[in-house]
């Protein structure tokens, strides 16, 4: 009895210490996985006195999404936060990556935060080496490039563009009629740049802050699809805690997923105003998104069925249906 209740204290007191990856860059403000890994390290530290400590690793330091997910996978770091190359871990993670899927934040973060978005993590515990401990925020993705305006998917044709490194995304950009090629995103601006493809798409606030309107012309704000990041630690490592610190991770990576949402909607607010000084922007009209969305939504969940359990994409089209009918839309 007394020799377990030393092995408790010693245990208690053991130094930990969880390395938190991610690909953007070292600023908070304009970088919400940044924020989201600070925020995460100051709740964590300060509750523990420090006995847990988090080193934060920005800007691709430990690789892009894929090769730090790997990390977190095999257990050489702990945690990493990452949006498109989870699907090359969980093919599950794409069924949010159906085009047109959400019709705003709010209907996304109440799917996310509800028993869908639940079920996919408890999904995630059961298929791979990782637990996802809360849902950040990616946003809508629109595509940019350097040849011609987008204003309808026959613009699109033959046109290169980027995408990250999961499938589904190579399938969204050849229903539209273009050629896709997965390139990891601390590649995307170089590969702009030298013309290795036209195009890329991403979130406007993240076109800001990496500043690929240095490199590309026209934006086309098609928000063909929500991304969704993901806050992963390995399995076994978590399993190693103790209940009591596995409860203060969980909740300081809940809140600090917060913050990174929070700071990618303000972000989102601000910068089409700042892209606008520097590219042609086109809105495509009603009738142009509806093509973009009939090929892009077709295609998309023909090949997904064949990847995923199909029933996944009826419970989450059923998913976003109640969460729309709570806001009233
Ligand atoms: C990407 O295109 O690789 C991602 O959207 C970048 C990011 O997660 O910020």
């Amino acid at each position: 009895m007394a020799m377990s209740l030393l092995v408790d204290a010693a245990a208690a007191q053991r130094q930990i210490t969880i390395r938190i990856a991610h690909a953007d860059p070292p600023d908070p403000f304009v970088a919400q996985k940044h924020a989201q890994a600070l925020t995460f390290k100051a709740l964590v530290e300060s509750a523990t006195g420090g006995r847990i400590r988090v080193e934060v690793y920005p800007a691709g330091q430990l690789g892009g999404e894929r090769e730090y997910l790997e990390a977190v996978n095999l257990g050489t770091i702990e945690m990493g936060i990452a949006s498109g190359a989870m699907a090359g871990f969980f093919p599950e993670a794409m069924v949010f990556d159906i085009p047109y899927l959400f019709p705003n934040q709010a209907v996304a973060w109440r799917v996310l935060d509800g028993p869908f978005g639940q079920k996919i993590s408890k999904l995630m515990e059961q298929k791979t080496n990782m637990i996802n401990l809360a849902y950040g925020e990616v946003g809508f993705r629109h595509f940019t490039n350097n040849v011609r305006p987008i204003h309808s998917p026959q613009d699109m044709q033959g046109l290169k563009i980027r995408v990250q490194e999961t499938p589904v995304y190579v399938r969204l950009v050849q229903s539209l009629g273009g050629s896709p090629t997965p390139i990891p995103w601390p590649e995307v601006y170089s590969s702009l740049d030298q013309g290795v493809v036209d195009g890329q798409e991403n979130p406007v606030s993240t076109i800001d802050y990496a500043r690929l309107y240095e490199v590309q012309r026209y934006l086309t704000l098609d928000g063909h699809s929500y991304g969704v990041d993901f806050t992963v630690i390995n399995k076994r490592f978590f399993n190693s805690l103790s209940p009591e610190d596995q409860q203060l991770i969980r909740r300081a990576a809940f809140t600090a997923a917060r913050v990174n949402q929070g700071i990618k909607a303000l972000n989102e607010a601000l910068a089409l105003n700042k892209l606008q000084q520097h590219m042609e922007i086109y809105s495509p009209t009603p009738e142009e998104l509806a093509q973009f969305r009939t090929l892009a939504q077709q295609a998309v969940i023909e090949w997904l069925r064949t990847q995923i359990d199909p029933a996944l994409i009826d419970e989450v089209l059923a998913a976003v249906r109640e969460a729309e009918a709570s806001f009233g839309i």
